[in-house]
């Protein structure tokens, strides 16, 4: 196993300096990366349950329905498969079973900061799958990649060839632009003949997007509201959770589904480990999240603008969904 964790150590205190700084912005904000905690991750999985969000299910119904497709455009030669992120090795599992039953053996690499979630997902797809071999990498996806290609460069009987997967709509996460620098990013770490099979939500009636963000069980609120528990419990804050608000909306203009935590007063909320204490006026916000839709059109442009070229686009019946299939465009005379 080959993990690199010098990233741990630094995650408090970059989860109390994100902190700061966005409470001490004239809007404020959080990073949407730190509702992950236990309980996050808990009320993210329960998220996916809802009858609303469409889009975990989704996915995982496209994913079925195009596996075996997938197969035969990787073709005989073996892979190493690369995952950005797997929170949710569920889905992966899809992929699993049948790239084995293909392929005989395959080399998985799995990236995620979290070392706590590697090393579960590890564990238990050691018990479930005999002919894989594991290589956990916790770091950020970056350089992450750049480590797996050290790896496979030196190591005999791992397979050259990547199949690198960015599955849950996780890029939504990214503002367009950053998306753009995101992937380009990826794509300095990509060999020709790679495939990257990456998750994206589609653009719909903003009816549909409200309910997801808003279901009746009112999960996606805890979720939001848990990021304050976090605060009090990681950073010594002194929140209210009570006298906080969930609000989520489609902004069509900005194509992104918007995340708010609303101050349903007048407060003030000491946050030991930061040192400070932040005002909230009634009705101001913590922006949480936002979670960027894209069209066909927009998601075609960001492929090509990344450097990449769409293989196949796995879309769901009713459009809601995008499970992309790409690789890169080969390098010809430099412009
Ligand atoms: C994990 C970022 C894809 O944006 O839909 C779910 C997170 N936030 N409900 C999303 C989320 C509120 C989710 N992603």
């Amino acid at each position: 196993m080959l993990i690199h964790n010098s990233e741990r150590f630094i995650v408090n205190n970059e989860f109390a300096k994100d902190v700061e700084r966005g409470l001490d912005d004239k809007r404020k904000h959080i990073s949407p990366k730190f509702f992950y905690d236990k309980k996050g991750s808990k009320l993210f999985e329960e998220i996916c349950q809802q009858p609303e969000y469409y889009l975990n299910r989704t996915e995982s119904q496209i994913l079925k329905n195009s596996v075996n497709e997938i197969l035969k455009i990787i073709g005989e030669d073996k892979i190493s498969l690369v995952e950005l992120g797997n929170g949710n090795s569920l889905k992966t599992r899809i992929l699993l079973g049948p790239l084995l039953a293909r392929l005989k053996n395959i080399s998985y690499f799995p990236i995620d900061v979290s070392l706590k979630m590697l090393k579960k997902s590890i564990v238990d797809l050691f018990r479930e799958y005999a002919n894989l071999k594991i290589y956990g990498v916790c770091s950020d996806y970056v350089t992450g990649l750049v480590r797996i290609n050290e790896f496979i460069k030196f190591k005999k009987n791992v397979p050259k060839r990547k199949f690198i997967i960015f599955l849950g709509s996780s890029i939504g996460n990214f503002d367009p632009k950053e998306a753009l620098i995101f992937l380009r990013s990826i794509v300095r770490y990509v060999r020709k003949d790679d495939l990257l099979l990456i998750g994206i939500d589609l653009e719909k009636d903003k009816s549909i997007l409200d309910r997801a963000y808003n279901d009746k069980n009112g999960v996606t609120a805890k979720f939001n509201i848990n990021l304050l528990s976090r605060i009090n419990e990681e950073l010594d804050g002194e929140f209210n959770v009570s006298n906080f608000e969930h609000k989520s909306f489609y902004n069509a203009n900005k194509h992104r589904i918007e995340m708010h935590l609303i101050s349903k007063l007048d407060q003030e909320v000491r946050i030991g480990s930061i040192g400070k204490t932040f005002y909230f006026k009634k009705d101001e916000t913590i922006h949480t999240e936002n979670s960027y839709k894209y069209s066909l059109g927009r998601l075609n442009n960001l492929v090509r603008t990344s450097g990449l070229q769409i293989v196949r686009n796995f879309v769901d019946p009713n459009k809601q969904y995008s499970l992309v299939l790409l690789k890169k465009i080969p390098n010809t005379a430099k412009s």
